[in-house]
């Protein structure tokens, strides 16, 4: 574990200190010297949840509700969050996507202590980069009991023109997440663990390593869900989508879960997407979209076609959640089919879009390897070129770098890799060139699929993780870390 550096320490507690000489003002806004500040409270804590069929379950959350409260904040403002912790184990905040400071990332031990029971902790950082984000703990197996919400950094002047908007926040859902039962194709070999699974421990040199994120838990195998969740509820008790005739909606699609990459579709409209994980890309229409764990998709839907239309979201074992866009006026209680005739269609691939802004890609300063694999002999068993993490070789940067990366996927399950603190540029995607990079912070790799990108060492910190964002994955070793080593790059 690496303390914080007394600069990093320092410069942490001087953004703490500022906030008590602002005053506050009604509506949760507090003005001071800097920037307007935005307030929130965040109390994590155990919940009955009730996903609509009139059963809880036993939920832990933020504020009661699956998923927390919507925050926004526009860019440049503050964001100040205090961390409540009512759980009966330590918790973290992780502002997926955003580049905060290094102190403000939310990793226990790694950033932070994590906070304990009846703790509290205050998140601040200004987000500069308007987008959709999502925030969610970063302990344990924590997530997959329902501690996550969106979180939106609006632009200072907004560059898409829409008419409304909703956000649509997609989980595989666990009853019963004290007791999980193993999910027997953990490892995308269909019917080899009942073989192999013993043999793992024999197999492996390295023991799984008490990795200092899973908070020596135990690795565990994903488990088997109860289906598939859309802002807190299951199919057919999700509530409508209520559109007008003629016009812009826009939609903010966020794969909160833990296991599973979905595949989104909507009845009798096309979907323009506009932004890859909260940053511009060129308009691409398309009839469907895949969503990795991790990932955002904002998508603009052109209301004209009257009706009572399906929504779905769909795992790779079948399971889906079904969501209704009703217009204004329709009166129906039988939605149109779902969109079957769409499902061959191919989802759009990320060497299809490119970036708003073209950026240029000047020759990297260091171009490094990852090899992703594991799970054949043993589904608690993830490695990056061979090791597990904390083992894993981690990824040395100076200042002001630009680090190459080449991901390929040599496991049979998809990993959607997730950078902490930073965005990169996907230059390539199964060796096709992308015309134009896109900015993103999670890019999903199938079986033997592969990315290059590039990421430029702005912001730094001792440790920011890299890792796959399905969580049984991720605390089975598929991760590593980007380090700042001293000195700066010329
Ligand atoms: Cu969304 Cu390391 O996490
Ligand atoms: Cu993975």
């Amino acid at each position: 574990m690496t303390p914080l550096s007394r600069r990093e320490f320092l410069g942490a507690a001087a953004t703490l200190g500022a906030g008590a000489l602002r005053t506050v003002r009604p509506g949760g806004f507090l003005v001071g010297p800097r920037s307007p500040v935005r307030e929130y409270r965040l109390t994590a804590r155990p919940t009955d949840w009730d996903t609509g069929g009139g059963s809880t379950a036993p939920a832990w959350t933020y504020n009661g509700t699956v998923p927390g409260p919507e925050l926004r904040v526009r860019e440049g403002e503050t964001l100040r969050v205090v961390l409540h912790n009512e759980l009966p184990e330590p918790t973290t905040i992780h502002w997926h996507g955003v580049p905060v400071p290094f102190p403000m990332d939310g990793v226990p031990d790694l950033t932070q202590p994590a906070v304990a029971p009846g703790g509290r902790f205050t998140y601040e950082f200004v987000p500069r980069v308007s987008g959709t984000y999502w925030y969610h703990t970063h302990v344990g197996y924590q997530l997959d009991r329902g501690l996550y919400g969106v979180l939106i950094v609006e632009p200072g002047s907004e560059a898409l023109s829409y008419d409304q908007e909703y956000t649509l926040v997609f989980d595989d859902w666990l009853r019963d997440p004290d007791h999980p039962r193993p999910n027997p194709n953990a490892s995308g070999m269909m019917g080899m663990e009942g073989m192999m699974g013993g043999m793992g421990g024999m197999m492996s040199h390295e023991k799984p390593p008490a990795s200092d994120q899973s908070h020596h838990q135990p690795s565990r195998v994903e488990p088997l869900y109860d289906g598939l969740i859309v802002n807190g509820r299951g199919d057919r008790t999700a509530s409508e989508l209520r559109v007008r005739r003629g016009d812009r909606v826009r939609l903010r699609l966020v794969n909160a879960g833990s296991a599973f990459p979905l595949r989104i579709q909507v009845g009798g409209h096309e979907m323009e997407l506009t932004h890859a994980d909260g940053q511009l890309i060129v308009p691409r229409k398309t009839r469907a979209v895949a969503l990795g764990m991790g990932e955002r998709w904002d998508v603009l839907i052109e209301a004209r076609h009257p009706g009572l239309w399906p929504l779905t979201a769909t795992a790779p074992g079948g399971e889906r959640v079904t969501m209704l866009i009703r217009y204004e006026g329709v009166r129906s209680t039988r939605p149109e089919p779902a969109p079957r005739e769409a499902e061959g269609e191919e989802t759009v691939s990320y060497d299809e879009l490119s970036g708003a802004t073209p950026a240029a890609v000047p020759v990297p300063d260091r171009v490094y390897y990852l090899v992703l694999s594991g799970g054949m002999m043993d589904p608690t068993r993830w490695t990056i070129n061979g090791r597990m993490h904390p083992n894993t070789d981690p990824i040395p940067v100076r200042l002001m770098e630009r680090v190459r990366l080449r991901l390929t996927n040599m496991s049979m399950m998809p990993h959607p890799m997730h950078l902490h603190g930073h965005f990169f540029q996907l230059l390539s995607f199964n060796g096709r060139r992308l015309s134009s990079p896109i900015r993103k912070d999670t890019i999903m790799l199938g079986h033997m699929e592969g990315g290059t990108l590039d990421v430029v060492a702005d912001n730094p910190g001792a440790r920011w993780l890299f890792h796959c964002h399905n969580l049984y994955h991720h605390l089975a070793g598929m991760a590593t870390e980007l380090r700042y080593t001293g000195g700066r790059s010329t």
